[in-house]
């Protein structure tokens, strides 16, 4: 099975800018959908690219201004 790495940031940045939620849909979504890939979630600190995030990375690439449309796109791509 694929493995993957996402990081959320959990800086104080980009948890106000929409990390807590970001993390609540990924839980959800990985615990409802099922996925054939293995998922490591795990926080990240401050990256002090703060002014476009919230900041997510999967396997180290970084999304930025990340929300629930876009985090559903870069789950499905994962699939
Ligand atoms: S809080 Fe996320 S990059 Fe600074």
């Amino acid at each position: 099975m694929p493995k993957h790495d996402i990081k959320v940031c959990m800086g104080s940045s980009c948890f106000a800018r929409g990390n807590l939620n970001n993390l609540n849909f990924l839980e959800n979504y990985i615990k409802n959908n099922n996925l054939n890939v293995e998922i490591d979630l795990i926080g990240a600190h401050c990256e002090n690219q703060c002014e476009n995030g919230p900041h997510i990375y999967v396997d180290n690439r970084a999304y930025d201004e990340v929300d629930e449309t876009k985090l559903q796109k870069i789950l499905e791509d994962l699939k």
